[in-house]
């Protein structure tokens, strides 16, 4: 028996008991005479003690010689401590140890493996199973096993069954670039890795599969952000015989569901909101709603003088910022830096001041009186005391550019709370995005998604203007689940894969398989997807989902800890029929 407890539940009930605790030795302070070291494992800190008088010479000299993180097993007498520790849930304890075996002796650690470390993002990640000693990185997976184990257990209990799809498959498109893994018994072919289950949860509805739910993992060369990950965990789910609504009150469940069980946390019937709507009052199809700021368009009461700048702008278009009065000229000014950094791109900003006494005060006072003023506060729904900030332009660009500073301001005014949860529905995005690279339409979502009913003819004439029944959950300020109703016919998903530049030999070279399933009976079917790691990392009060994975990519998309990618020697090319060519 290599322990008899942990280091993590010894109390004062404990008291005169013989245990044999074993774990990391955290730190160990040696006053000569007398020893105390803190022995670590998953659950806590034991305090060891060796004291000259109670432990024998040869346990003295042993405990001298530990070093940090030293793997050891102590036998000894649980008693009670002379100086307590109410900080620490063994703080009344301490083991007077009589035997001391050591396990493994260990080099020094390259950053303390303490709640509060020195080392850097990059160092910790490269020595991430030192990492994952500390609790914080600890805590954060023993919190993610938590939450999928709800998850497995809430939808389960709802009648779905876990089916695995496969991961070396043909390219599903999701939007992002694809992984792709050469096959060596198909010279010159490739699998590409599931940028998610897609059309296999859609196959598996053929299948009458009926309620399908996955923790999965999914692959997407794409840009990398604090929320993305080039490999990350998808709660993909898929229902058949259905219609919107049963999906998002199936899924509204799953989350409220998790919200009390995790979080404790009970709220309401989620509120919806359409994408245009979203768009026009917050610049951004996920936003944050634990806050107000929403957007007042001004153009009906700021384009009728003589500032050209607002009079050649697409939209004019302002914020109230609670309080803002209260800020300097000189923060003001720095606000504007702000909003014209690259990163941003505005030309520059408009404010308005709305004094205690009713008075307003704007940077533009030249061009407008009080009462104008006033109407800017009402259409943004200033208050006394507040700060109107004001963009123009191109109304996407400067929507984006005003959704930007109102995260910036709710993050420095305090009003993101962690543990403040606000879900919300977005409802009926666009079916077909622009891109201006290619310069055509593209599936927002997936080429599988429905047009509203009755619009399909739309795409004839105004691609741009389909709407889809396709919805994302956000939570806080975040897209954490999308989702939408399929098209389940063949003769649609064909006109779809038409306008979407597909030829027809093309879409049966990527989908035949789907199109071919559809002939034998597909039902209406539907579904959603979450991303697990922003789900939990919400939950979990953060933003960055790195924290919530064991081992996690960085930046580039490496693993600085097993140093991938790597290049593959000539053998392993030659034997995949792969010859290197960095030309281009
Ligand atoms: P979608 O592409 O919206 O939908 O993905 C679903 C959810 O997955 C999460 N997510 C990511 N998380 C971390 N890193 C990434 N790179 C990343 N990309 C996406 C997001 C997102 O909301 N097959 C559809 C779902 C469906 O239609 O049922 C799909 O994958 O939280």
């Amino acid at each position: 028996m290599y322990r008899s407890h942990n280091c993590g539940e010894l109390s004062a009930l404990n008291i005169n008991e013989d245990v044999t605790l074993a774990g990391w030795v955290q730190k160990s302070r040696d006053k000569g005479f007398i020893i105390w070291v803190d022995l670590r494992d998953r659950y806590g800190i034991t305090q060891l003690v060796f004291d000259e008088e109670r432990t024998s010479k040869a346990v003295m000299e042993q405990a001298q010689n530990l070093g940090r993180e030293f793997v050891i097993q102590v036998k000894g007498k649980v008693i009670e401590r002379a100086s307590k520790n109410p900080n620490m849930p063994t703080g009344d304890i301490e083991v007077l140890v009589s035997e001391l075996t050591i396990l493994n002796d260990a080099i020094l650690p390259p950053f303390t493996i303490e709640d509060k470390t020195d080392g850097g993002e990059e160092l910790r990640m490269k020595y991430r199973y030192l990492d994952i000693r500390r609790n914080p990185v600890k805590n954060n997976l023993i919190f993610r096993h938590k939450v999928t184990q709800e998850v497995r257990n809430y939808l389960s209990k709802e009648g779905f069954i876990e089916v695995e799809t496969p991961y070396l498959i043909k390219s599903t498109p999701e939007g992002a670039r694809d992984f792709v893994v050469p096959s060596r018994m198909n010279e010159g072919q490739f699998y590409a890795l599931p940028q998610s289950p897609q059309t296999f949860k859609q196959l598996l509805m053929v299948g009458g599969m009926d309620k399908y739910f996955q923790i999965v993992k999914c692959f997407r060369d794409e840009d990398l952000r604090a929320d993305r990950q080039p490999e990350f965990t998808q709660i993909d789910c898929e229902m058949a015989f259905i219609e919107q609504e049963d999906i998002l009150n199936a899924f509204e469940g799953l989350t409220r569901h998790l919200l009390k069980e995790i979080n404790g946390v009970e709220v309401e019937k989620f509120p919806r909101i359409l994408y245009d709507d979203a768009m026009r009052l917050y610049g951004n199809d996920k936003p944050d709603i634990r806050f107000g700021m929403a957007f007042g368009e001004l153009n009906e009461v700021a384009q009728h003088k003589d500032f050209g700048v607002f009079n050649n702008a697409e939209l004019v278009v302002g914020i109230a910022v609670p309080g803002g009065n209260n800020y300097t000229r000189k923060e003001i000014d720095k606000l504007i830096d702000w909003v014209k950094r690259p990163q941003i791109g505005a030309l520059g900003m408009v404010y308005c001041r709305c004094n205690d006494d009713g008075s307003f005060k704007s940077s533009v006072d030249k061009f407008y009186d009080q009462d104008d003023l006033a109407k800017w506060a009402e259409v943004t729904d200033a208050k006394a005391g507040d700060l109107i900030c004001i963009l123009s332009g191109e109304t996407n660009k400067v929507r984006a550019q005003l959704s930007a500073l109102r995260m910036e301001l709710a993050e420095r005014l305090g009003l993101r709370k962690p543990n403040e949860f606000a879900p919300l529905w977005v409802m009926d995005f666009p079916l077909l995005e622009w891109d201006e690279e290619t310069e055509r339409y593209h599936a927002m979502h997936h080429p599988f998604t429905s047009p509203k009913p009755g619009q399909i003819e739309l795409l004839k004439t105004d691609p741009g203007a389909v709407k889809a029944n396709a919805y994302d959950l956000v939570l806080n300020g975040n897209e954490i689940g999308g989702g939408s109703i399929r098209i389940h016919d063949k003769k649609t998903q064909a006109l779809m894969f038409d306008y979407l530049g597909f030829t027809p030999e093309e879409a049966k070279a990527q989908f035949g398989f789907l199109m071919d399933a559809f002939q034998y009976g597909a039902p209406p079917h539907g579904g959603i997807a979450f991303g697990l790691d922003r789900l939990v990392a919400i939950l979990g009060g953060q933003e960055t989902i790195r924290d919530f994975i064991a081992f996690p990519k960085n930046n580039a998309g490496r693993d600085v800890m097993i140093d991938a990618p790597a290049p593959i020697d000539d053998e392993q090319l030659k034997e995949l029929s792969l010859k290197l060519s960095l030309e281009l």
